[in-house]
């Protein structure tokens, strides 16, 4: 390639980075993910009218009904990324399992994410689902913006759910826009980056398209709106509190996800979601800069660099049973994708060539010609591992991905004996897609090995597939234990409670099995010597 040729792929490059936000939405389940997305596709013109894309309920098979199970269920198992564009921006959406038996697709896929929107319902606050996936986040310091949803509902006070994400969270919150009354008085937000009040119109059926707004400022907004004196006051009150007690936005401070914008709003109505639509694109960070490993030392590999690099970040076995295929989903960090390219594997050092790359909207796979960093691409191949680097010269390796600790344990049997060969095949397969979590008793490498996982999902799935895939029909023993860790310090000072277990990974570091989280509160007081991490 001429100087010439690499300075111009290079500024197409740097344009494209600038333009994406690639971010998952994470939430509690039924805290409104699903409207969100949904209504995101509806502001940016990708559908016409919300429900188009199907009824919701129907929505959550119809997006990804990849695997019997999931269609059994109703709901979506795997993690998909949808690409559209939302103005100037090019915008990737990492689509994650929801539902109360979500699983480690859900946390890993947040290593793919730049951002990340957490939805809060206004009525029930920070749940526990979002305290674990936004765990997640803080370890990566992914800035995450905070969306409190349901404002047309009975809600707690704006106030309270503001110091409630500070307390249980332990992020500053830093309002961007207010609510102006709430309930069946939601009429609007107060946009404080615009000193705007912006007055919605109710749209019929159900917020089906964007509705009509009136803006104002506060002064004026008595003479627009039908919110009885005593709440303007409320308002007005509220607003001078938190410009003078609450926290100010800043954006190195979010950025380094210190800080939490906050936006509250209807998605089902679409109050609120223009002005959290357009921040959300002005204030996301594009790909950034990304550490990795030589053998020699450690390097940063810049999103804007021509030579091109990515990581596995999820993998799907056989989503399309006739071909029986496996679809390696890959996160670009750095170059210019092309169709057909050939990289190399920094584990393997081999070369592959990226046949049949697609962008996926469940099973609709558009074929892709380029795609630049911060988009999500999926190959059909069977040559890759979880947490694979793939670059188009050197050989070095991105961050492995992390480990999120179990909370479900199970031993795991062929039922017909002679089928062990088959059960070992399988495991060692699924296992290394991340489909569950392998471990042995600490000491005792001889004996059979055991499961874990974050959900018991997880498990439904390992069968399942045993089953469909390596013909194996397997038995599960549940193990008493409810939470785990990995243990950082010497195991020999380590007070340990008479029935917590020590475990070993398969990467040999040592985890300690409690029966239940107070038991592993508790021993974490008592070992203030030691660490007992939940993510490695
Ligand atoms: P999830 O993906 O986070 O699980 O939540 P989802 O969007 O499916 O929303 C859960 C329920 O909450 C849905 O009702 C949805 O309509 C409702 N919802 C979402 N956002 C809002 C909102 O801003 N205001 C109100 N009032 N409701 C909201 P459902 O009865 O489970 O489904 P459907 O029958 O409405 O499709």
């Amino acid at each position: 390639m001429s100087q010439e040729d690499q300075s111009s792929l290079q500024s197409e490059i740097r344009g494209e980075v600038q333009r994406r936000r690639t971010f998952a939405i994470i939430s509690h389940p039924d805290a409104g993910k699903t409207t969100l997305t949904e209504k995101l596709l509806l502001f940016s013109g990708m559908i016409r009218a919300a429900g188009m894309v199907g009824g919701r309920k129907s929505t959550k098979t119809a997006t990804s009904d990849w695997m019997a199970i999931e269609q059994d269920r109703g709901i979506s198992v795997t993690a998909s990324a949808m690409q559209f564009n939302y103005k100037d921006s090019v915008v990737n959406v990492l689509d994650t399992p929801g539902h109360q038996d979500f699983c480690e697709d859900t946390y890993r896929t947040l290593t793919a994410a730049d951002s990340v929107i957490m939805v809060l319902d206004a009525s029930k606050g920070v749940e526990a689902q979002t305290i674990k996936l936004f765990e997640a986040c803080r370890v990566r310091s992914i800035p995450v913006i905070t969306f409190i949803n349901k404002m047309d509902l009975q809600s707690k006070n704006p106030i309270d759910l503001m110091e409630e994400v500070e307390q249980v969270l332990g992020i500053k919150a830093s309002a961007r826009n207010w609510p102006i009354g709430y309930g069946r008085d939601f009429e609007g937000v107060f946009n404080r980056g615009t000193s705007q009040a912006h007055l919605y119109r109710r749209t019929g059926a159900g917020g089906s398209s964007i509705p009509d707004v009136e803006h104002c400022t506060i002064e004026n907004l008595r003479d627009h709106t039908n919110l009885p004196g005593q709440d303007l006051e409320t308002l007005e009150e509220d607003l001078m509190l938190i410009d003078e007690a609450g926290n100010p936005f800043a954006m190195e401070d979010f950025l380094a996800g210190q800080v939490t914008p906050v936006y509250f709003g209807s998605a089902m109505i679409n109050f609120g979601l223009d002005v959290l639509f357009d921040d959300f694109v002005s204030l996301a960070p594009c790909p950034r800069s990304r550490p990795a490993d030589t053998d020699a030392d450690e390097i940063t590999v810049t999103p804007d660099q021509a030579e091109f690099s990515a990581f596995i970040f999820k993998l799907q076995a056989n989503m399309n049973p006739k071909h029986r295929d496996c679809v390696a989903f890959i996160r670009i960090n750095s170059g210019r994708f092309e169709k057909d390219m050939v990289v190399k594997n920094s584990r393997t050092g081999k070369k592959v060539r990226l046949s049949s790359p697609h962008t996926l909207v469940a099973k609709d796979r558009n074929i892709l010609q380029h795609a630049y960093p911060g988009d999500v691409v999926g190959i059909t191949s069977s040559d890759f591992r979880l947490g694979d680097t793939i670059t188009s010269k050197s050989l070095y390796n991105f961050k492995p991905l992390p480990k999120f600790q179990p909370e479900l344990f199970s031993r795991i049997r062929a039922k017909d004996l002679g089928k062990r060969k088959s059960l070992d095949k399988g495991l060692d397969q699924l296992v290394a897609e991340g489909t569950v979590q392998l471990m042995y008793e600490d000491g005792l490498h001889d004996a059979l090995p055991f499961i874990g996982a974050v959900g018991r999902l997880q498990f439904e799935v390992l069968q399942h597939r045993l089953l469909n895939e390596y013909g194996v029909d397997t038995e599960f023993t549940p193990l008493p234990y409810a939470c785990s860790c990995w243990l950082k310090g010497d195991p020999a000072t380590f007070d340990k409670p008479v029935q917590a277990m020590f475990a070993r990974d398969l990467d040999e570091r040592l985890m300690v099995l409690f029966t239940d989280i107070w038991s592993k509160d508790r021993c974490a007081e008592k070992n203030p010597d030691h660490e007992l991490l939940n993510i490695h």
